[in-house]
Parts: structure tokens; C-alpha cells; sequence
């Protein structure tokens, strides 16, 4: 029942979706023509995929830990790094629009809860490399890969916090001198998502960036959407595959949401609607 509502979620996004050639707002223009649109190639994209088959290759034994509601460890299995580093990250895609999304934005105190093995870490801290990223993980064995990640790429303005949300995430907060980014990728259920983007509220300024992944893949997860596109302090937020983006600009006058594709995905849109 749950995969045939997901299965429903995804048909009806991909049928809804608009490409560039249908958006009027130009701050949304803009954010297809430098983020989803944009073909420019970085160096950054093959050091962190050659990065990532490295990790799908690491046969060497992990002992990672689950994390259920407050602080809890629910389990601990003994599995392998190639295993998490196929299943436990975000795709590449979604790093890459990250890049570009932060490339265009350019925000300067980011947040990460969920760091894995640090590929999609890396992808928004080399974005970004005058401003600084605290990412959050709490399984010890995995945050010590990431270490290893940030060393390998020697990427300097990643700060990696080992522990668990509901634990340190008060702390990091407390300490930025602004949140201008998040990018919530952990817990993925619906009250846990709903206390974190509470928990970040207090911190946001008008240029302010809020990213969820998977805000379709379970009907809690979508509830949670529901409910913070829902917020009177939102502004504007974009659907892009399994991403939610979130904006908070006071120039956004009225409450929009878009659901949005690259023009290469939904090529007819640009010859029936330009
Ligand atoms: C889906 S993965 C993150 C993927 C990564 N952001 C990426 O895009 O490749 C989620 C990570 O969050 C960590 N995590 C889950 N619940 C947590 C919690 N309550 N506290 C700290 N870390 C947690 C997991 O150990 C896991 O490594």
C-alpha cells in the first residue's frame, strides 16, 4: 500500500513538474537557468565521483549504528563501507544541484545533518569554500570515513560534528553567527524532520536556504512537506526530484510553490510551451 502511494507521489510530481519554459517568476527563472539548467562542468564533480567509486569499492568492515526517536541506538549491524557508500547516499545528481544551488547563493554558514561518507558534504562545501560547513553524524564509524573524505579532497572549511541530532544540533546552532543554509538529510521521518526545521527557525535571515531530501518517500515524510510548505514563515519552495527547497525571501509577497524538472527530462515542454 505505502510503495503504491509512493509510486503515485512520483507519477503525479513527474506529471506536474514545469520546466523553465513554464515558470513566470524570475527569481524561480533563475534558479532553473543557474541550478537546474546550467550545463557547466566543474572539476569538483569528477574529483568527488572518482571520491565516491572509491568508497563503492572499500570491501573493509563498518559497524554502523541506527538511531530511532531521541537519543536512542536502535541497532548496530556489521556491514561493509562499499555497501553504505552504494545505499546511504545521496545520487550524484542531487550533490551536483546542491553545488549549483550554493554556487548561485552563495550562503557562508551551511549546516549538514546526515553526513554519511561526505560526498554530498564535499559537493556543498567546495561550492562554497569562503564560507564553512558544520555537518552533523552521529554513527562514529561513519563520521570517521568522512574525516578520511574531507582529508582525501583536503577540503578545509568542513567542520564534522560526531553525535546525534537531537543531542548537538541546539549547540552548533547556538554557535553560527548565521544559518544562511541546511540541508536536512538524517532522520528521515516525519517528527524528527519537523523538530529540526523548528529547531532552525529561530536562526534563518531573509536570504535563508532550507533543503529535505526524500519529502516523498514516505507518506510521513510527505506530511512533513505538507506541513512546512504549509509555514506562515515560508515564503517559496521548490520541489526537484526528491528535493524540497525552501526560501524565506520577504520579496516572495505571495505564498508559491513550484514543482520543478531540468528542460532536458520534459524536452516537449520546450518545444509546445516556449
Ligand atoms: C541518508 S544518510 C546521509 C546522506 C548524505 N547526506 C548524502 O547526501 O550523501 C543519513 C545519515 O544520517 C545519520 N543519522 C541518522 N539519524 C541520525 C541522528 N538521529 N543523529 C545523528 N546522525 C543520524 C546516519 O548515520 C546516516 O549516516
Amino acid at each position: 500500500m505505502e510503495k503504491w502511494k509512493l509510486i503515485q507521489r512520483h507519477a503525479s510530481y513527474l506529471w506536474r513538474a514545469q520546466t523553465k519554459y513554464q515558470v513566470h517568476s524570475p527569481f524561480v527563472f533563475e534558479f532553473m537557468e543557474e541550478v537546474l539548467d546550467d550545463k557547466r562542468h566543474y572539476y569538483a564533480f569528477d574529483e568527488l565521483e572518482v571520491l565516491r567509486t572509491t568508497l563503492k569499492k572499500n570491501k573493509s568492515p563498518l559497524k554502523k549504528q541506527d538511531f530511532g526517536a531521541g537519543s536512542l541506538i536502535t541497532n548496530t549491524k556489521n556491514t561493509t563501507i562499499a555497501e553504505i557508500a552504494k545505499y546511504n547516499q545521496s545520487h550524484p545528481r542531487v550533490g551536483q544541484m546542491l553545488f549549483r544551488l550554493i554556487n548561485w547563493q552563495k550562503p557562508k554558514h551551511l549546516v549538514e545533518l546526515g553526513t554519511a561518507f561526505g560526498v554530498t558534504t564535499l559537493y556543498q562545501a567546495l561550492a562554497s569554500l569562503n564560507g564553512k560547513m558544520t555537518t552533523i553524524e552521529g554513527c562514529e564509524a561513519t563520521a570517521k570515513v568522512a574525516q578520511a573524505s574531507f582529508d582525501v579532497v583536503n577540503a578545509k572549511n568542513i567542520d564534522l560534528i560526531v553525535g546525534q541530532f537531537d543531542e548537538v544540533l541546539a549547540d552548533v546552532l547556538e554557535k553560527l553567527p548565521r544559518l544562511d543554509y541546511v540541508f536536512i538529510d538524517g532522520n528521515h521521518r516525519k517528527e524528527p524532520t519537523l523538530k529540526y526545521f523548528e529547531m532552525c527557525l529561530p536562526y534563518i535571515n531573509n536570504d535563508s536556504i532550507f533543503v529535505f531530501d526524500d519529502v516523498r518517500w514516505s507518506s510521513g515524510m510527505n506530511e512533513a512537506w505538507q506541513t512546512i510548505k504549509a509555514h506562515s514563515k515560508v515564503k517559496l519552495t521548490l520541489e526537484v526530484f526528491d528535493v524540497g527547497i525552501v526560501f524565506f525571501r520577504a520579496e516572495q509577497k505571495e505564498k508559491e510553490h513550484f514543482e520543478l524538472l531540468p528542460s532536458k527530462i520534459k524536452p516537449l515542454n520546450s518545444l509546445l510551451l516556449k
